[in-house]
């Protein structure tokens, strides 16, 4: 039997079940086992956050509408916006936000908190909008967590008008080296016995904790927005690139 900790979980191909569900996913990110791990989780997901990122996760939300810049009456798709908490700073400029995921999970206590938002069920290697849709498109801590990254960077392309903007939040890879290993030991060793004092669903960020580390560094992650027909590329990093918002723009 796989450990759940440890050494030998970063390993591990598979996902770890309980009761039938997945509840955790592998970092093959097969969409059934991501949408059900976030179903797992979906109930304590904002405390979990709050607690595991020591409220830095605030501090990125509100960086993350500074760069959307949403206006009243613009269209801003928030992708994988889970339980919409993500979408809250843009609604509140008076902009119209479609928050949209495929967890029906995370949807559902989304819906139950947050009534009047359009929140949509959807994939982000298809997503059900026409083309040319929104001003602006954003993903905040789940292009990451999407199984083909370069259809979802192009599926945001499509569905964005000419002229219009993305802004992707994304954990990343902090720039001094010093930190890089203090945080990496955080991730790898500090979480995930933060996470069993408080998630539903501990197994979760340990798969948190790997995907992270392999995740794409931010000239790689730019990259991708280029060769997706994103324009203007740029990124920027936030508590010393614990987190990168990259931006790109659709050409007129
Ligand atoms: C870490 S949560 C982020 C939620 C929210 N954006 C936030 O900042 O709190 C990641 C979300 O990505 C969603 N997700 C992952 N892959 C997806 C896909 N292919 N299509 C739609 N949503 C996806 C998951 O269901 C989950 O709700």
């Amino acid at each position: 039997m796989r450990p759940a900790y440890g050494p030998g979980a970063a390993e591990s191909p598979g996902p770890c079940c309980h009761n039938g569900g997945v509840t955790r996913a592998s970092l093959d990110k097969q969409p059934h086992e991501v949408a059900s791990m976030f179903d797992d989780v979906a109930e304590r997901y904002d405390l979990t956050n709050d607690v595991l990122s020591l409220g830095q996760d605030r501090v990125w939300r509100r960086e993350v509408a500074k760069a959307v810049d949403a206006r009243p009456a613009q269209k801003i798709l928030d992708l994988a916006a889970g339980t919409a908490t993500s979408s809250l700073p843009f609604a509140r400029t008076g902009a119209y936000v479609v928050p949209c995921d495929f967890s029906l999970g995370m949807l559902r206590v989304g819906k139950r908190n947050h009534p009047w938002l359009p929140l949509t069920a959807g994939d982000a290697t298809k997503l059900p909008f026409k083309d040319d849709t929104f001003d602006a498109v954003t993903i905040s801590f789940g292009l990451r967590n999407v199984q083909e990254t370069d259809t979802a960077l192009s599926e945001l392309y499509r569905v964005t008008k000419p002229g219009g903007r993305v802004v992707i939040c994304e954990f990343s890879h902090p720039t001094w080296a010093p930190f890089r290993t203090v945080y990496t030991e955080y991730l790898m060793r500090a979480l995930p016995p933060v996470a069993r004092a408080v998630s539903s669903n501990p197994d979760a960020y340990v798969y948190l904790a790997e995907s992270i580390r392999a995740w794409p560094n931010q000239p790689e992650l730019a990259e991708k927005l280029r060769k997706a027909g994103w324009s203007k590329v740029a990124w920027r990093n936030l508590t010393g690139g614990v987190v990168a918002l990259h931006r790109g723009f659709k050409t007129a």
